[in-house]
């Protein structure tokens, strides 16, 4: 059993036919990962279920995991948990989030914090400095990971796109406090310019796919903003024009912590509109914009959404809501949902 466990076996990904082997009993989702394949996932831990692939052949052993993440009749169908699988042959996977271009070299890198901008009561701009050696690429949408001493690892997208990278060189990141959270209690008390940091990227399949021409949904709640910014920032560098219309939600109108810059970017471009959303607004606030749940707003503005894209990201409670929504009630291709569940050790 354990000689079949730990043997090398092949992972194909299909539409792609990407190619990968797992090593000495590591799950799925760590051999992709190891080998620049950009499979989708979000906690590492069987928690959230944005790992879930299809199995078109082949047999694994999967390791424990919440039932949310993956029912036993999904299992049943033939679905895994990349995160929590462990090959016992080889492999094929569907995953039409597996592109060619998914395939930047992941470094570990050494940075320093450059600057600290409070944008509101809990969300931290956080300014990183690069080594100058060599040059950083990604995608917009994708995230690093800062590794911390004790190993932990935590996720934060880059808010602003990669072309930035050839004049302002740098990551700029949005974090938002997690009171009694590991990295980001010192984020909003300890942490000072200049201080050293180990990060590793770029990582996620939560990137624009340039070769459709839908129509396209950004949904983002709170610091899931991040990421959707810095695709928002590569569609007018690059020209894109294909129409889109961003939902950001928040409880209050202050967690919106760039709607002024939100509000300038859509004043300039045509294609894209914008609704912000705000689900408990106080009469001090004196909103007067939409109100309640930001994936809901969505589904009320929308019959239909099967000739859509959609672009997730944020509190893992809001993604998982709206892919379900969207994709039963909607008629969503499945494949067309691109999501990045901001999942916590709370949610682990
Ligand atoms: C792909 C991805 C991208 C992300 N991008 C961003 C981003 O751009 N911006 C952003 O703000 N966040 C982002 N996140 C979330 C981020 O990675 C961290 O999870 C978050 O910042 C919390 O980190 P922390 O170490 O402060 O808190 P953690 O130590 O993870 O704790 C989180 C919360 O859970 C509580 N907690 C800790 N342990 C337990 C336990 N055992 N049981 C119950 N509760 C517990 C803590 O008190 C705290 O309130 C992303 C996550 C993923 C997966
Ligand atoms: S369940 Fe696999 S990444 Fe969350």
């Amino acid at each position: 059993m354990t000689e079949i466990a730990n043997a090398s076996h092949e992972i194909t990904v299909q539409p792609s036919g990407r190619t990968f082997a797992t090593q000495g009993g590591e799950t799925i989702l760590a051999a992709a990962i190891r080998g620049g394949v950009g499979l989708p996932y979000g906690c590492k831990d069987g928690a959230c279920g944005s790992c879930k692939c299809k199995k078109l052949a082949g047999e694994v052993s999967h390791g424990p995991h919440a039932d949310k993440a993956l029912t036993p009749q999904e299992e049943a169908d033939g679905y895994v948990l990349t995160c929590c699988a462990t090959p016992r042959s080889a492999v094929v996977l569907e995953s039409r989030q597996v592109t060619d271009a998914s395939a930047f070299p992941i470094k570990k890198m050494p940075v320093r914090v450059a600057a600290l901008e409070k944008k509101s009561h809990d969300v931290m701009q956080v300014r990183l400095q690069l080594p100058a050696a060599d040059k950083f690429r990604y995608h917009a949408g994708q995230y690093v990971e800062f590794i911390l001493r004790d190993g932990a690892r935590r996720a934060y997208s880059m808010a602003t796109a990669p072309h930035y990278q050839d004049t302002a060189p740098g990551l700029e990141l949005h974090i938002r406090h997690m009171p009694g959270g590991k990295f980001t209690d010192h984020v909003f008390t300890g942490m000072k310019e200049k201080e050293i940091l180990r990060v590793e990227g770029p990582f996620g399949s939560f990137f624009l796919r340039e070769d459709s021409d839908k129509p396209i949904i950004l949904l983002a709640s709170g610091t899931g903003f991040a990421p959707i910014k810095a695709l928002i920032e590569h569609m007018r560098h690059k020209g894109i024009n294909r129409q889109a219309v961003l939902y950001w939600g928040g409880r209050r109108p202050g967690d919106l912590y760039l709607d002024a810059w939100m509000r300038e970017q859509a004043a300039g471009m045509p294609q894209l509109r914008y609704v912000p959303v705000v689900s408990d607004a106080l009469p001090e606030d004196g909103w007067s914009g939409r109100t309640g749940f930001v994936h809901q707003a969505v589904l009320d503005d929308f019959a239909d959404l099967s000739g859509h894209q959609v672009y997730a990201c944020g509190a893992p409670v809001v993604v998982e809501s709206a892919r379900q929504a969207y994709v039963q009630q909607r008629g969503l291709p499945e494949e067309e949902f691109f999501a990045d569940a901001f999942t916590s050790e709370a949610d682990k």
